[in-house]
């Protein structure tokens, strides 16, 4: 009762400030987490939608001339509520969601009218209602990639000039997660088609583990409530040859499977403070069900301080002597229905969703799968692509000019990005802020600071011929 209270409150408060932010937790709702986001289980992505959609022709690949025999219809939404002609055009490409509505907010309308820009939202391919291919089977997804995705924004963007008659238009490309990555990315490979690029919490290095992401969860832990990180970190010390025996036994045998069925208990308490406390290397079981089934759902989020926040009050309320025990209570008291010991039927629950039509319109079920394709995730169910995704891109050494990376020390995925100064690009890393805060109104001096200074730096990139 306690928690749900919090929570709400919590919600309600971030809810204002993040609502352009997708894929986050949302207690009201009943999600699915599938490899670092959220996903409504109804399909919906919870946005109003002011703006009418519309369709774009697009080619079904870009590999040859042949690719443009077969065409699709990939959604598009345009305001023109600041634009004057001869100004430029600001582009989102839309990452792993329903992106209807994403036109309609955020703090891209701020810069629009500084600059007197049209803002237009490509919704990326195999998302929301931008099929290629109906009811996608695993021979269509070959056609699901970053680089196709990169293609058809080129397209449109030629397209819409030519149909326009806007010949000469500075184009500016935006994003935020996956989508950060293809703004910069559409920097890198296509130069011509845009002068800038805002990369907003861009994980643009691709790793098989993202052990960071639990470190920086484990960092606002301790600036939010220290007494909570220490009373995690010193129990955790009294576990760790226990620990060290079971990552032993990860790597060496599936039957830690069968023992984690007979000791739900313990295995909370281990795999919780392993991911929490440490970053832990669980090579050769899936980091994911760990994430779902312990890390996850209790402490960590792309905006994880009001999960914390609910968190720690809760583990402070816990009393006893045995660590094993109150880790456990706590666990219980936030709602964990068994844990290791159900992990097997969530995992079947969850393979099952990712089938459904819902986790194609929500963007979960492409997501499971390009995640694969991009990180290269996963057990090698598709291979790892982290070495090719990395080659190709340049990781965290992007080879381009003329983008503006901005990440949050508090999200999650900060550790993966661009977070170094770069003479050629413009690297802002905002204090105590969560996931794509940045394109949400500011709620801090420094919050409102970064935005300032992207606003001019996008001027400053509109006008440089180098750009
Ligand atoms: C064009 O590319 C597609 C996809 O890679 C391939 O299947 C097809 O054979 C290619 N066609 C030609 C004429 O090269
Ligand atoms: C637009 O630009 C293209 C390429 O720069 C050029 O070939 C074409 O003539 C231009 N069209 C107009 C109407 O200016």
């Amino acid at each position: 009762m306690y928690f749900r209270t919090i929570s709400t409150v919590l919600l309600g408060i971030f809810g204002l400030a993040m609502a352009q932010i997708p894929l986050t937790f949302d207690l009201s709702k009943d999600q699915i987490f599938v490899q670092g986001n959220w996903y409504n289980k109804d399909g919906s992505n919870g946005k109003s939608v002011v703006t009418p959609h519309a369709f774009f022709t697009q080619c079904m690949h870009h590999e040859n001339a042949s690719g443009c025999d077969t065409t699709w219809s990939q959604r598009y939404w345009v305001n023109t509520n600041y634009y004057q002609p001869g100004r430029p055009i600001f582009i989102e490409l839309a990452g792993e969601w329903d992106a209807a509505g994403d036109v309609d907010g955020g703090y891209w309308h701020a810069y629009a009218r500084q600059y007197n820009a049209m803002l237009i939202v490509l919704e990326h391919r195999f998302y929301g209602q931008s099929f290629p291919v109906q009811n996608p089977a695993v021979r269509d997804l070959w056609l699901m990639t970053s680089q196709l995705a990169l293609a058809d924004a080129a397209k449109f963007i030629t397209d819409f000039t030519a149909n326009n008659n806007l010949n000469g238009t500075s184009w500016v490309s935006f994003g935020c997660s996956y989508g950060a990555n293809l703004a910069a990315w559409f920097k890198l490979k296509y130069p011509n088609h845009v002068k800038a690029a805002v990369s907003s919490s861009g994980p643009v290095e691709a790793l098989y583990d993202y052990p960071g992401y639990m470190k920086t969860v484990s960092e606002v832990v301790q600036e939010i409530d220290d007494v909570c990180h220490d009373k995690c970190t010193t129990h955790s010390a009294a576990w760790k040859h226990w620990l060290m025996g079971v990552k032993i036994l990860v790597i060496f045998t599936r039957r830690l499977m069968t023992y984690f069925h007979h000791s739900s208990r313990n295995c909370f308490f281990i795999t919780q403070f392993s991911l929490w406390c440490h970053s832990v290397d669980w090579d050769g079981i899936s980091k994911e069900q760990m994430f779902l089934s312990l890390g996850m759902n209790v402490w960590a989020d792309n905006a994880p301080s009001g999960k914390v926040t609910t968190a720690c009050n809760m583990l402070g309320q816990i009393d006893g002597d045995d660590n094993v025990q109150i880790y456990g209570d706590f666990m219980e008291a936030m709602g964990q229905d068994g844990g290791c010991s159900s992990m097997k039927k969530r995992m079947e629950e969850r393979e099952k969703f990712l089938m459904s039509q819902e986790a194609w319109q929500s963007g979960a079920a492409g997501w499971d799968w390009q995640t694969w394709d991009v990180y290269g995730q996963g057990c090698g169910r598709y291979g790892s692509q982290i070495a090719t995704s990395n080659a190709y891109y340049g990781g965290k050494d992007l080879d381009s000019r003329c983008i503006i990376f901005v990440h949050g020390t508090w999200d999650p995925w900060h550790t993966q990005g661009v977070t170094t100064p770069e003479a050629d690009n413009t690297v802002i890393v905002v204090p105590r802020t969560e996931h794509c805060a940045d394109n949400g109104n500011p709620t801090t001096p420094e919050m409102a600071a970064a935005q300032a200074q992207i606003m001019t730096q996008i001027g400053t990139y509109l006008s440089d011929p180098m750009c």
